[in-house]
C-alpha cells in the first residue's frame, strides 16, 4: 500500500498542503472536519488535532446513508464523550444537514457572547470545512450554498481570493475547503479507503481488494448482501478462500467468460460498486475505539 502513498500523497504534497491550511486556518474561528460515516477512523486525518491546535470543531459523519444507524449513534457518542459535537448528515438527500447552524451556535457561543459582550451587535464568525478528498466536503458546501442565498465577495479587510457564504445571521462559510491527506500507516486503514472509493480502483489489484471486502464481509454477514447474492452460513464454512465466494458470486449473476469460467474480475468490480453503493447493506466498517 506504499505505493498508493506514493502516488497520491507525497510528503512535498503534504506540507504545501498544510501551509495551505494553516493559512486559511487563521481566517476562522472554527472547523468543521467532514468524516466518512462508515470510516470515521480511516477517513480522519492523522494530524489534525495538531493543525487545527485549539480551535473549536464539528465532526459531521457524511454519508451516514449508506451507514449502519446504531454505529453512526455509537460515534456520535464518543464524539460527545470527547467533548467534540459531531451530526450524522447524508448531504446527498440534505438529511441533517439543518441541524448544522444549531450545532455551530452551541460550539461558538461563548465566542459570540463574548463579542456582544464587547459591543458587538451582530458578530460574524466564520468557518472552514476540511477533510480527506471524497468525504463530500464539495457536496456539502453546495447544500449549505443552495439553502443560504448570498456570498459574501471580496471586500476591504479580507484576504483577498477567499470567498465567503453567509450561512446564518452570525456564521460564514469558506467556499474552499481544506483538502487533507489521509492516513495509510496500516494495511486495513487503506483497504477500508479503497472499499469505500477514496482511493482509486486503478491503482489497486480489484480481485484481491473485492476478497478481502468478502473476507470483512463475512465477519458481519450483513443480510441484503447475504440476500443478493443468495448466501448462506454453510457457503462461507465450506469454502476454502474467499476467491470461492467471489467465484459464487461470479456465478451468481452470470458472470462468465468464453469455456464457462467465471469472470472474477468483473464479479469483483461488480462487488465494490455494489458495497460503494450501500447495495450490499448500511454498514459501518470501524466503530469507536481509538481515534
Ligand atoms: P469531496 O469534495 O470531499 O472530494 O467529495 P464530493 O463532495 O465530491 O463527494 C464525493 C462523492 O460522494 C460524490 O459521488 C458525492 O455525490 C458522494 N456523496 C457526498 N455526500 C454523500 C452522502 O451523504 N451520501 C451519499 N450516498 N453520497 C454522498 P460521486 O459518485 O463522485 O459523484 P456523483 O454521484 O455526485 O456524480
Amino acid at each position: 500500500m506504499s505505493e498508493i502513498q506514493n502516488i497520491q500523497w507525497f510528503p512535498g504534497h503534504m506540507t504545501k498542503t498544510k501551509r495551505k491550511i494553516q493559512a486559511s486556518l487563521k481566517l476562522v474561528d472554527a472547523v468543521v472536519e467532514i468524516l466518512d460515516a462508515r470510516i470515521p477512523i480511516s477517513s480522519r486525518n492523522p494530524d489534525i488535532a495538531n493543525l487545527i491546535q485549539n480551535k473549536p470543531r464539528v465532526v459531521l459523519l457524511n454519508k451516514c446513508d449508506m451507514a449502519d444507524k446504531n454505529s453512526t449513534q455509537k460515534w456520535i457518542d464518543y464524539f460527545k464523550q470527547n467533548n467534540i459535537s459531531a451530526i450524522a448528515v447524508d448531504c446527498k438527500s440534505g438529511k441533517g444537514i439543518n441541524r448544522f447552524v444549531p450545532t455551530l451556535n452551541n460550539v461558538l457561543n461563548k465566542k459570540l457572547n463574548s463579542l456582544k459582550n464587547k459591543g458587538m451587535i451582530n458578530p460574524i464568525l466564520r468557518v472552514m470545512i476540511v477533510g480527506i478528498p471524497n468525504v463530500g466536503k464539495s457536496s456539502f458546501i453546495n447544500r449549505i450554498a443552495k439553502q443560504t442565498k448570498a456570498k459574501v465577495e471580496d471586500r476591504p479587510g479580507v484576504t483577498r481570493g477567499n470567498q465567503w457564504y453567509t450561512i446564518s445571521k452570525n456564521f460564514e462559510l469558506l467556499d474552499t475547503p481544506g483538502v487533507l491527506w489521509p492516513k495509510f500507516d496500516d494495511q486495513t486503514t487503506a483497504e477500508h479507503l479503497a472499499f469505500t472509493g477514496a482511493i482509486k480502483d486503478q491503482i489497486m489489484d480489484v480481485e484481491l481488494l473485492a476478497m478481502r471486502l468478502i473476507e470483512v464481509l463475512s465477519d458481519i454477514k450483513p443480510q441484503k448482501f447475504m440476500e443478493r447474492f443468495k448466501l448462506t452460513d454453510d457457503v462461507f464454512e465450506n469454502a476454502e478462500n474467499s476467491y470461492e465466494i467471489l467465484k459464487i458470486i461470479g456465478k451468481k449473476r452470470g458472470m462468465l467468460i468464453s469455456g464457462g469460467e467465471i469472470d472474477t474480475e468483473r464479479a469483483a468490480t461488480m462487488l465494490l460498486d455494489e458495497f460503494r453503493a450501500a447495495k450490499l447493506g448500511e454498514i459501518t466498517l470501524e466503530l469507536p475505539v481509538k481515534v
